[in-house]
């Protein structure tokens, strides 16, 4: 029997300390303007590989089954979809079917097996993605999406070697950049940031992923951590996990040359 396919859905923890994170982040967001103001959202960084599309997804799950708001995804990244695959869903029809065969958004948008996300997939590969992605018609997509969604996030294609999401910047109520911590050199992330020009379009923040690998250690969340099952006081006694043995408190840490210079060490 062959086996099932891969879906991020089963590994959503709904009791893991990252969903507090997307709690707090989504929690910042929208409380930022007034509840209808930020509906769509485009997630972008400034390079690939920095984690645009796990945030992404992550956050429309932690929207879906947390704060219960009806959520959907666009993969707008017709480059490098990989929304699907994380969803173990075809990626065809899609946003490329829109575009250019005319398919209705409704046609081509795919239930997920988790109530109140949905997912707009990117649709058919296609030799020419820059002709195919057009910020304007996305943007009236997603305009009327909205009618129908409380929160529309987009995984989008990174913006220093793609114009497309300089170009769908204006046209959302929101974006997030995504910064691999101490990975992405910071000139980049500057110069990201320059094309997102936050003057003139909404940058509501940044999200820095990895953090695990940058963080001191009593950040760890393993160190933090508690488990209110183990307790025999009852389900309110926090169990402060032991310690592991590592480096004391007050022991500086040593210091990575990687790091220098990137972001996560300012
Ligand atoms: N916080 C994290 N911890 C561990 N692995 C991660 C984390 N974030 C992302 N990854 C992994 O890093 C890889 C790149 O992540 P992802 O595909 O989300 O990035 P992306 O910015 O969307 O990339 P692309 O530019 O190719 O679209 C994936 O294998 C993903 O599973
Ligand atoms: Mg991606």
């Amino acid at each position: 029997m062959a086996a099932a396919p891969f879906s991020i859905v089963n590994v959503f923890d709904l009791e893991a300390p990252y969903v507090t994170e997307y709690r707090r982040l989504l929690h910042k967001i929208l409380a930022a303007g007034s509840h209808s103001d930020i509906k769509s959202i485009m997630v972008t960084s400034a390079m690939i590989a920095e984690g645009k599309s796990t945030i992404c997804s992550f956050m429309a799950l932690t929207a879906a089954v947390k704060r219960g708001l009806k959520t959907l995804i666009i993969d707008a990244d017709l480059r490098l979809p990989s929304i699907h695959k994380l969803f173990g869903l075809p990626e065809a029809p899609g946003l490329v079917e829109v575009l250019t065969d005319g398919v209705s958004p409704k046609d081509a948008m795919r239930k997920t097996s988790v109530e109140n996300l949905d997912i707009l997939p990117s649709g058919r590969q296609s030799d020419n993605p820059t002709e195919i992605f057009d910020a304007e018609a996305v943007g009236n997509i997603v305009e009327e999406l909205k009618f129908y969604y409380d929160l529309i996030l987009i995984d989008c294609a990174p913006l220093l070697p793609v114009s497309d999401p300089m170009l769908l910047a204006s046209r959302v109520d929101g974006t997030i950049l995504v910064i691999k911590a101490g990975t992405t050199q910071r000139e980049l992330v500057e110069r990201a940031v320059g094309i997102l020009n936050p003057p003139q379009n909404n940058v509501l923040g940044v999200v820095l992923n990895n953090m695990n690998h940058i963080l001191p250690y009593y950040y760890d969340y393993d160190y933090y951590s508690y488990d209110y099952r183990q307790s025999p006081q009852g389900p309110t006694k926090i169990i402060k996990k032991p310690a592991p043995a590592r480096r004391p408190k007050n022991k500086p840490a040593e210091k990575d040359p990687t790091l220098k210079d990137n972001i996560g060490h300012s």
